[in-house]
């Protein structure tokens, strides 16, 4: 089993976290080393960055700024988490990287792609996740999932959230075969399974003894 990297990706409340864990517990039990990881707030300084960016009481970040940390944060989560797992074969389940830049700051906060993408590659220093889960969901759905109070950027309006679903979107239309398009209404168990076959599928993901053909 080599190093691979799966990456969650969507707009907040659709279900992430929840099905990167699932996802973890199958690799685990499956026998295939994981680390389990999120941006931002992989590592010591990520954590500092995710306050920063999510709860800072100051005045508005301008969404370069957001970039820029964002992108400090994957620095340093790609140096120290990343790469030395998929050096030591394991495989890594990120809660998000480079394509939430990207979607956010980029379609979302609309600073011009190429700048975001120069700061992905710099960051990533060209690492790209073996597969990508985008989970689908619409925003108004997504608000709804939500508890509890929101954060700096769920607090956005309605039309930035659009702008992030529909920039998702064209990622996953021009990257198809790293980037799954999963509809994330579905019952979480229902989206899990879809995962897992997919994963299989890819041989990423090593079949369940005696269950296959
Ligand atoms: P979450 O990990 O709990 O979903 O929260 C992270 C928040 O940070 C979420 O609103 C998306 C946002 N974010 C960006 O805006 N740009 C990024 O590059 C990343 C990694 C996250």
């Amino acid at each position: 089993m080599k190093g691979a990297l799966i990456t969650f990706e969507g707009i907040d409340a659709c279900g992430k976290s929840t099905q990167a864990s699932l996802l973890v517990r199958a690799l685990e039990a499956r026998g295939v080393p994981v680390v389990h990881t999120r941006e931002p707030g992989g590592t010591e300084l990520g954590r500092e960055i995710r306050r920063l960016v999510l709860y800072s009481q100051r005045a508005e970040i301008p969404a370069v700024a957001e970039a820029l940390l964002m992108a400090a944060d994957r620095a340093d989560h790609v140096e120290r988490v990343v790469l030395p797992a998929l050096r030591r074969g394991q495989v890594v389940v990120s809660e998000r990287f480079a394509d939430s830049t990207e979607a956010y700051q980029g379609y979302g906060g609309q600073v011009p792609l190429e700048v975001i993408r120069c700061l992905n590659a710099i960051a990533t220093r060209g690492l790209e996740p073996t597969v990508t889960f985008l989970l689908d969901l619409d925003p108004e759905e997504a608000a709804r999932r939500r508890g509890g109070p929101a954060d700096r950027l769920e607090a956005r309006d309605r039309t930035y959230h659009q702008r992030v679903r529909q920039g998702y979107l064209e990622i996953q239309r021009r990257s198809p075969q790293r980037v799954v398009l999963v509809d994330a209404s579905a019952p979480a168990e229902e989206v899990h399974r879809a995962i897992v076959r997919e994963l299989e599928r890819r041989e990423i993901l090593p079949g369940q003894g005696g269950e296959g053909p």
